[in-house]
């Protein structure tokens, strides 16, 4: 129970990774805000309460400033506090070469990935300066630390979150806020199955096991381990990380050639 008493915000909660991790903050103690444009966010949370935990949901699309202040005041008014932050929205775009991308998906994926994460941190961090404590997780990705061809705007997206991660850890790290990082590699959830199909849809049909072959582990890794890494760094335990990036990618990073020798 790391996290009994304390407040978590969880941004993109209706499914995936950010619905794993608030299911976990609740788990471990939190009141817990699951924050999504999906309405599928209020049975996650009503399923939480039903488990005898404090959940609630707050519909917002993350790239409205207006819905971002919503959110946190909506935190505020029901707690008090935001102790936590795991600022996750985030969506895919188009499966294709840079020459063939639409401008709309690339000003969406921007959109969602970028300003969306910049308006949680502009938001949320005034509240976790003026209690002098607080820990943000931004989702950044493999793809903040490498290129991935197919996917450039999503690829630069993801590197303005290391950005905006790092630049802002120095900003607050003298008065008690952490803010971090964690780069998922190919994780279960609908986002990775929606590259797929687009590949497939492109006649890359064997896009699973060209990922899966990339990565050391030789699988996808699993949203709960996303989660023990979000939790950890806004744990106690993590008090002295902050600017930092955590990849969670069964090894892809370290060693792109996955086990092509082995
Ligand atoms: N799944 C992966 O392989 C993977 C790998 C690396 C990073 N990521 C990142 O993890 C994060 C979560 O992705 P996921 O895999 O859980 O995908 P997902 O599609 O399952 O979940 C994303 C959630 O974000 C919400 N969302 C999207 N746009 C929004 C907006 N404008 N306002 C509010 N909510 C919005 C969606 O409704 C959804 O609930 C994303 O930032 C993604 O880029 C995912």
């Amino acid at each position: 129970m790391r996290f009994a008493g304390r407040v978590a915000v969880v941004t993109g909660a209706a499914h995936g990774l950010g619905l794993d991790a608030a299911r976990g903050f609740a788990r471990e103690g939190a009141h817990v805000l699951l924050v999504d444009r999906d309405p599928a966010g209020a049975q996650a949370a009503a399923e939480l309460r039903a488990e005898g935990h404090d959940a609630r949901f707050h519909s917002a699309d993350v790239t409205d400033a207006a819905q971002v202040a919503a959110y946190v005041a909506a935190a505020l008014e029901a707690w008090g506090a935001i102790h936590c932050f795991f600022n996750n929205a985030g969506i895919e775009g188009h499966v294709r070469p840079l020459v063939e991308q639409e401008d709309a998906v690339f000003d969406a994926v921007m959109a969602v990935n970028v300003r969306g994460v910049y308006l949680g941190l502009k938001h949320v961090l005034p509240v976790m300066l003026a209690q002098g404590a607080g820990a943000v997780v931004n989702t950044a990705s493999t793809a903040a630390l490498g290129g991935s061809a197919g996917i450039a705007p999503y690829v630069a997206s993801k590197h303005a979150v290391l950005g905006l991660t790092r630049s802002v850890a120095g900003e607050v790290a003298r008065q008690g806020v952490r803010v971090n990082a964690v780069c998922p590699g190919p994780a279960a959830t609908r986002m990775i199955a929606s590259l797929e199909e687009q590949a497939a849809a492109r006649g890359i049909n064997d896009a699973p096991d060209r990922y899966r072959n990339a990565i050391p582990m030789g699988r996808y890794v699993t949203p709960d381990e996303v989660t023990a890494t979000v939790l950890f760094l806004c744990s106690d335990a993590a008090s002295g990380i902050t600017g930092a990036h955590l990849q969670v990618d069964g090894g892809r990073t370290a060693c792109p050639g996955g086990s092509a020798l082995r």
